[in-house]
């Protein structure tokens, strides 16, 4: 199969194609996720929240997210695997930005970076495209940073608020991202930010004008039971499912029923006796 180049992505676009972007975490969710054929895989650094269990994405170290980018691109042919970059590994400087972007990229083997920020971290895309490494915008609800927004709220609700989310998204495309994330912003917003820049943008609370969209996996699953954005659409309640296999599991035990013969290994009887008579038992 046919790894998805960005330049496929860009033709997408063009051609009025939606993308599809969710998130895995591990090989296994990975797995399932290229095999429904979703054309791009974010191991995001939401895995903090949704897989270590911290109560955001703040404490995510570069350790976390190389281990699982290297898990998830190990079970992908196809989709496009972009590595989050977490908090404080590009916030400081240009230099730390690409060296960290360069372990994701040749460590972890993902096909990009995603990094959040506009206008303010224009210098860092710039750098990190120039070092070989795609990058993948994000704006609008950062959750990084949502504690100087006001917590996890709809951004770009103010004609100011929206013009500045227009300017960032067009200095993301200046400045070399490939494609934009807009996360929790109005359906007005995104579209008019889609019409006017040429790179994708992928929405999640972004509404249906953008050009493609993306989930947390453990959302639309209904695996993470703290809290459900407005924008998840809920397609399965997995987590019903694990717990009641897991309680049947339980039962089964308790009562002897599992393992039955079809679940266990046999010798022949002649040397199961020859093994008592040889350990001097009946
Ligand atoms: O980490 C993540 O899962 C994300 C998505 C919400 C876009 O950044």
């Amino acid at each position: 199969m046919n790894k998805l180049m960005i330049s496929d992505l860009l033709k997408m676009k063009e051609e009025g194609k939606k993308i599809t972007m969710i998130t895995a975490y591990s090989f296994p969710q990975a797995m399932v996720v290229e095999e429904a054929g979703v054309d791009m895989i974010l191991v995001g650094d939401s895995l903090g929240m949704v897989e270590l269990g911290y109560k955001d994405t703040v404490p995510v170290t570069m350790d976390e997210m190389l281990h699982h980018t290297k898990a998830v691109v190990r079970a992908v042919e196809r989709a496009h695997v972009c590595g989050d970059m977490p908090f404080m590994s590009y916030n400081i400087s240009v230099e730390q930005a690409v060296t960290n972007a360069g372990l994701l990229y040749k460590e972890g083997g993902a096909d990009s970076v995603k990094l959040e920020g506009g206008q303010e971290m224009a210098d860092k895309v710039t750098a990190i495209c120039r070092a070989g490494i795609p990058v993948l915008g994000h704006i609008g609800l950062t959750p990084q940073t949502a504690n100087l927004l006001g917590g996890f709220k709809v951004q770009g609700k103010s004609l100011e608020a929206a013009r500045k989310l227009v300017e960032d998204a067009e200095a993301l495309e200046d400045a070399g991202a490939f494609a934009i994330v807009l996360e929790a912003i109005p359906g007005q917003v995104a579209s008019l930010i889609t019409e006017r820049i040429k790179i994708p943008t992928i929405g999640i609370g972004g509404g249906a004008g953008c050009d493609g969209q993306v989930l947390v996996l453990h959302d639309m699953l209904g695996l993470f039971k703290r809290f459900t954005p407005k924008f998840v659409k809920v397609y399965a309640d997995v987590y019903s499912i694990e717990v009641n296999a897991v309680k049947k599991y339980i039962e089964e035990v308790q009562k002897g029923i599992f393992p039955s013969d079809e679940h266990s290994f046999t010798m022949k009887e002649e040397v199961v006796k020859e093994l008592f008579k040889a350990l001097g038992m009946k």
